[in-house]
C-alpha cells in the first residue's frame, strides 16, 4: 500500500488541509497525529510546500504563458 505522488500536492491543498491530512490521515492514509510533534508536522508541511512553491519556478519549458 502506498500513497499518491506529493510533488504537486501544495498546488491542490492549502496549508491547513496539508496539516489535516498528515494529522488525521483520510481515505486510505493512516493518521500521523500521534507520531509527530507540532513542530515536526509544521516542518513536514513546509517541506511539501517547497516541492512546488510557485508556478513561476517551474522549468521554463513547462511554464504556461498567459496572453
Ligand atoms: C508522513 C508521511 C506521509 C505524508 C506527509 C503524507 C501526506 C499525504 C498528503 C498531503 C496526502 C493528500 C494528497 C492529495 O490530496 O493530493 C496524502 C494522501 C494519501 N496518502 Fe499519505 N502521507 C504520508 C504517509 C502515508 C502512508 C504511510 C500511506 C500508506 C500506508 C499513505 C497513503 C496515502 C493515501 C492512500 C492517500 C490518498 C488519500 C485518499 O484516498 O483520499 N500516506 N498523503
Amino acid at each position: 500500500m502506498r500513497g499518491p505522488a506529493l510533488d504537486l500536492v501544495a498546488t491542490r491543498l492549502t496549508e491547513d488541509q496539508l496539516i489535516r491530512q498528515v494529522l488525521q490521515g483520510g481515505g486510505n492514509m493512516p493518521a500521523y497525529g500521534k507520531n509527530l510533534s507540532p513542530s515536526e508536522t509544521t516542518a513536514l508541511v513546509r517541506f511539501l510546500e517547497t516541492l512546488h512553491p510557485s508556478i513561476n519556478q517551474q522549468p521554463q519549458m513547462h511554464r504556461v504563458r498567459q496572453p
